[in-house]
């Protein structure tokens, strides 16, 4: 995958600037990717994962930077998109000195880059990495951090599948609707009480006993059914896949009964040409990456120093841009995350122009 040349049926990256990053008494081996700093810093978590090879990791370090960008785009952020990657087992490998080792490395950017939790890295981590480097996010309570993500995701989930609801059938509610909700984990446990509230009916499923143990005590109005199959073939309006990536392929699509897909799972879309299929079958797309932005919403703001209320105003603006979204994709004739791609490169183009326009202290 070349950042400068087309390679293995890829096209060019466009990245701005990839960096590799080595300790070796520590065992450090850290990529990290900057997309773009057009609208601000590059903002993006740190992942932790034993790649099974450094084209692997590459790969994943240019992939999520580069979804980064999009996503801190439309989420109305000052920030761009980047990411990093550490090559290894963190079970294995992580140490105090690997962590602080990367904290250099992220500081020797000088703020072109911010880091944040990912798969593989926690606030623990992150309050670690903060002892070498300022530009840090995603940091525990007692450090001024935000504490867990997953309550304004899920918020921003809601307010998406609200615009979807209103897009679709003329009312920014869920009141009424038979709402599927895959995966009952942090967020899912937040947006079955948003749904509730607003009058929707709830069907879910998860693999793990003690998450429907949790629908069973909380929430006994929540029907819970045997697995993903069973919830998709269900009389469902609307479908929130909230476990892994990769929900929507060409067999879910086809057997899909929701008019509205709306959840916070990460890359839902498991090919390109799948937002054409659920085009075709008249099924609704809020793109993932718009209305899972809550999170990443709520760690950028402890760069500003973290006000809970102020990152939620933020995310409920969510509804105003899923419904700007199905909006141009109407208008445009395109599918949704087509449209959200397009209004994600507008911002980044016609906003991070604006730097042109030179001020003083800029020389
Ligand atoms: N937490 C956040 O702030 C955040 C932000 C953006 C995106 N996301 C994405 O949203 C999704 C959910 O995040 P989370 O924080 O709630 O994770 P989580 O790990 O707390 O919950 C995931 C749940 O899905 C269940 N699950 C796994 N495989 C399943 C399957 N095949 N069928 C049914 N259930 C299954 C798990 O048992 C678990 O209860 C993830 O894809 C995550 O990447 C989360």
């Amino acid at each position: 995958m070349g950042v400068f040349t087309a390679s293995d049926g890829y096209e060019p990256t466009g990245h701005e600037q990839v960096v590799f990053c080595q300790d070796k008494q520590s065992g450090l081996r850290a990529i990290i990717a900057i997309y773009s700093t057009a609208l601000g810093p590059a903002l993006g978590g740190t992942r932790f994962y034993p790649y099974a090879s450094e084209e692997d990791a590459v790969r994943d370090a240019l992939d999520l930077s580069r979804g980064m960008a999009y996503k801190n785009a439309l989420a109305g952020l000052d920030l761009g998109g980047g990411k990093a990657v550490i090559w290894g087992d963190p079970d294995r490998d992580k140490s105090e000195p690997l962590l602080r080792a990367y904290g250099r490395f992220v500081e020797s950017l000088g703020g072109r880059y911010y880091t944040a939790c990912d798969v593989g890295t926690y606030v623990q981590d992150m309050d670690v990495i903060a002892r070498e480097t300022r530009f840090v996010t995603g940091r525990s309570e007692a450090h001024g951090g935000a504490g867990d993500s997953s309550v304004l995701t899920a918020y921003g989930v809601f307010q998406g599948m609200r615009a979807a609801a209103e897009h679709r059938w003329g009312t920014p509610t869920l009141a009424g609707r038979r709402v599927g909700i895959a995966g009952l984990g942090k967020v899912g446990k937040h947006l079955t009480r948003h749904l509730l509230d607003d009058g929707a009916q709830v069907v879910a499923t998860d693999v793990s006993e003690r998450a429907l143990e949790w629908a069973r005590t909380t929430y006994s109005q929540v029907d819970l059914v045997d697995d993903v199959t069973k919830l998709i073939t269900s009389d469902i309006d609307v479908y929130a896949p909230c476990a892994l990536g990769g929900a929507l392929n060409d067999d879910t699509v086809a057997l899909l009964r929701a008019k509205i897909v709306a959840g916070a799972a990460n890359n839902q879309l498991a090919h390109p040409g799948i937002e054409k299929l659920l085009d075709e079958r008249g099924i609704l797309y809020a793109p993932d990456y718009v209305v899972n932005s809550g999170g990443v919403i709520q760690v950028a703001d402890e760069i500003e120093g973290f006000n809970f209320d102020r990152a939620k105003s933020r995310a409920s603006k969510i509804y105003d841009t899923t419904r700007q979204i199905l909006e141009l994709a109407r208008d445009e004739g395109v599918p949704p995350a087509v449209a959200a791609d397009r209004l994600a490169e507008r911002r980044m183009a016609d906003v991070g122009r604006l730097r042109t326009i030179r001020l003083p202290r800029e020389r």
